[in-house]
């Protein structure tokens, strides 16, 4: 896959070199791309944004820049083309999975109050959001879009570790316990230092069903 990132801070993505996805990256399971669009803008002090019409605070992304990045970048339309946006619909798991079936997936984040308007009916797919809140910038909601895509790629984690996680099922994932058996008072559950597989599986649903119940209840219905 090839993800392609459009951004007033780029270098905001440098933590996306670290660990399984920086791996991954490296290894050259997924290619990313990070553009400034400073790069595409056509002001000559480099302006990417100006005042919105109609007033209020802040200030509002141009459309030039981003056309003229998505153009130069994309210009087969081959990438499924997204705007990260409080206005998204919300990303879930079930889209996660599916946009990692894409080939090639290209990132808008926006900055101070947003996008103008024609540049996300022109030129974007779709809008995702990462959640009921509002970020100063589209840059953390893409590296959060990139971590997860990531990790269905091939290769970049065992096939193992996708099964039985949280939402899958529209279940939260069972508690987890590593050594020592008792730490503070607390003990490993007994069944899960028992060697049969069969209960372990059975305590693993049924913690499952209740955590989800208790934390999650609407994944449920
Ligand atoms: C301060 S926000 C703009 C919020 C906008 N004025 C509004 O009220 O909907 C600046 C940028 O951050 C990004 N952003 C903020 N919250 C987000 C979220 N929950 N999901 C995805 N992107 C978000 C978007 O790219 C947005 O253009």
């Amino acid at each position: 896959m090839k993800i392609t990132v459009l951004t007033l801070f780029p270098e905001m993505f440098a933590a996306l070199d670290e660990s399984i996805v920086g791996r991954a990256r490296k290894s050259g399971k997924f290619s990313l791309e990070i553009k400034n669009l400073r790069d595409y803008t056509e002001d000559r002090h480099l302006k990417c944004d100006d005042y919105p019409f109609g007033g209020g605070a802040g200030m509002v992304m141009m459309a030039q820049p981003v056309g003229s990045a998505v153009e130069a970048l994309d210009p087969m339309h081959r990438a499924r083309r997204i705007y990260l946006s409080p206005k998204g619909k919300t990303l879930t798991q079930e889209r996660v999975i599916s946009l990692s079936e894409e080939e090639e997936l290209l990132l808008l984040c926006g900055h101070y109050e947003g996008v103008d308007q024609r540049a996300i009916d022109l030129f974007m797919d779709e809008e995702l959001s990462i959640g009921d809140y509002v970020l100063t910038g589209g840059e953390l909601p893409a590296m959060v879009l990139v971590d997860c895509v990531s990790r269905y790629l091939d290769g970049v984690l065992s096939p193992e570790s996708l099964v039985q996680e949280s939402f899958s099922d529209n279940l939260l994932e069972y508690p987890q316990y590593t050594r020592p058996v008792e730490y503070r008072g607390l003990r490993v559950p007994e069944v899960l230092r028992s060697g049969n597989h069969a209960e372990i599986d059975r305590w693993r649903r049924e913690q499952a069903e209740a955590l989800t119940k208790k934390m999650r209840p609407d994944l449920l219905k």
